[in-house]
């Protein structure tokens, strides 16, 4: 990527994030949805913003009880386009945390459906790397069709990346949370991410949220 156009895309990122913080209205909306996040506004923001202006379809690794998921609804909505999202997610429960869930799955299309959201996600209850969920993956998603890929799930992005990979577009936005974290997370994330921006797969646009990695794919 050419260094003036890859220092004048982050700050125009930067700017995104500032008028986002001023739109009130909006700003409000996405709070809400970090009420049910374990990432940060700014994260969230990020991923109306990516949602919104991406071209083809949204892929979700992780989506816990939605908010990430609402932030790329909401994105797609304000659009106006037909993007499909698709979110996987395990489900499960979830004990002494402030975003405790007996069931996690169920209380994910709940917040979907609170939001409006429900009909416009293809949700996956499954682990991204079984064979199932592959499947139905590979399925919804045509390849080289997603344009925004999400990762809050492990420690193993690489795994998914090789998996679906196929999948992304050239340049697709791609969001990994816990680059930065105090979990057993952080080192494995940041180091797959640094060898895949070292191999010329992923560059670097930025940092946001608590510790949220987010760049391009370069297929
Ligand atoms: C940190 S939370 C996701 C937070 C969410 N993005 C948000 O906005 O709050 C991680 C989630 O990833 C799920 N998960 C873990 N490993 C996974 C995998 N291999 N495939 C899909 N989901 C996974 C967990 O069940 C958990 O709900």
């Amino acid at each position: 990527m050419n260094p003036d156009n890859h220092t004048a895309e982050c700050l125009e990122l930067m700017q995104t994030l500032i008028e986002y913080r001023q739109a009130k209205a909006l700003y409000h909306r996405l709070r809400k949805a970090a009420a049910v996040s374990m990432l940060g506004i700014d994260a969230l923001i990020m991923i109306h913003y990516f949602a919104r202006q991406c071209e083809g379809d949204i892929l979700e690794i992780g989506s816990f009880l939605g908010g990430s998921t609402i932030a790329a609804g909401l994105g797609v909505r304000d659009s106006g386009r037909k993007k499909k999202i698709i979110s996987v997610e395990p489900g499960g429960r979830l004990k002494d945390h402030h975003l405790a869930s007996k069931d996690i799955f169920k209380d994910l299309k709940k917040n979907l459906a609170r939001a409006d959201l429900l009909d416009s996600v293809t949700l996956i209850n499954g682990r991204s790397f079984e064979p199932a969920t592959i499947e139905a993956v590979r399925g919804a998603a045509t390849p080289g069709g997603i344009g925004l890929f999400i990762f809050d799930a492990d420690d193993n992005v690489r795994r998914d990346l090789d998996c679906y990979g196929d999948r992304l577009a050239n340049r697709s936005w791609i969001v990994i949370d816990d680059y930065f974290s105090e979990s057993d997370k952080g080192g494995p994330t940041r180091a797959q991410v640094d060898e895949l921006v070292a191999a010329g797969k992923l560059v670097t646009l930025g940092f946001y949220g608590w510790g949220t990695w987010i760049g391009r794919w370069l297929a």
